[in-house]
């Protein structure tokens, strides 16, 4: 049995999920890293980096919408650690292009939902399960959960409504995990960016550039993983215990109204 606490990112080889798995890292988690390839030199450079930290580093292939592999690869995190305290729900992707409602298609619906909602839903139920049966053989064990929505689970884009509903499905998610695993001491978290610099949006850079100096971010800047990565290790740490089934939106105040 692990002496430290494990946690498993998905999506940890670029982006918002690297920097969550080096705040957990730095925060003294040992991980597991999911990302859909381990040719990428993301994934290396993410072990060199999480092992300078003293940390243990297992990184793993598997596309998450492959809800037939969750099995093996959670079989395998268990076989390597013995215990997983911490799961992050990242992985994610956007359309592979933007597209009017009136136009989308049933394959870019499919995919995106498959890899967004359906998969992170399975996994996390495979997860849970082991989470169940692990508080009785662990002393001192306080699991949870962390669902990667976004703020498109409440705000509409009418170019990319599947990324929409697979965001306001994946809250959802995040609060009937919460509300069902209460009784299992284990604690569910929402965690909602907003506009963040990373691959996912760099092909919209110049429009974002140009919305947020006009005001469109109340903090009149990109968020940056780096903001997602310490809000999530702190909810990892413990900081946050009484607050299942909460969302926390790390956006810069994009979803204030004002008059
Ligand atoms: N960037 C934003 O502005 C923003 C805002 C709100 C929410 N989010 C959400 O935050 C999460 C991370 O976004 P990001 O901007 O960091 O994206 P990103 O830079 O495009 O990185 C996506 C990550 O997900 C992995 N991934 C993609 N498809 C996968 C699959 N089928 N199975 C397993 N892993 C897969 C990728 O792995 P590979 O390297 O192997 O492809 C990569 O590690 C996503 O859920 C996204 O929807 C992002």
């Amino acid at each position: 049995m692990n002496g430290k606490p494990v946690a498993v990112i998905t999506g940890a080889s670029r982006g918002i999920g690297r920097a969550i798995t080096v705040s957990l890292a730095s925060s003294g988690f040992d991980i597991a890293a999911i990302a859909r390839s381990l040719d990428s030199d993301g994934m290396e450079h993410l072990g060199q980096d999480v092992e300078k930290l003293n940390v243990s580093f297992f990184p793993i292939g598997l596309d998450i919408s492959c809800t037939a592999c969750h099995k093996e690869v959670v079989s395998n995190i268990l076989e390597r650690y013995g215990r997983i305290d911490f799961l992050v729900n990242n992985a994610g992707v956007a359309p592979l292009q933007r597209n009017d409602l009136l136009n989308l298609t049933e394959d870019s619906y499919d995919r995106v939902m498959n890899i967004n909602l359906k998969g992170p839903v399975f996994f996390a139920q495979k997860i849970a399960r082991e989470m169940i049966w692990l508080k009785d053989q662990i002393e001192n064990y306080n699991p949870a959960i962390v669902f990667l929505s976004s703020v498109s689970a409440a705000m509409s884009s009418t170019t990319r409504a599947e990324y929409c509903i697979s965001k306001a499905g994946l809250s959802m998610a995040s609060m009937v995990f919460a509300d069902r695993l209460s009784e299992n001491g284990i604690i569910v978290y929402e965690v909602r960016p907003g506009v963040i610099q990373t691959d996912m949006t760099a092909r919209v850079k110049d429009k974002f550039d140009k919305l947020i100096a006009e005001g469109f971010v109340p903090q009149k800047r990109w968020g940056m993983p780096e903001d997602v990565g310490r809000a999530v290790a702190s909810l990892a740490r413990g900081d946050w215990k009484f607050s299942t089934g909460a969302v926390f939106e790390i956006s810069g105040g994009l979803s204030i109204r004002s008059l």
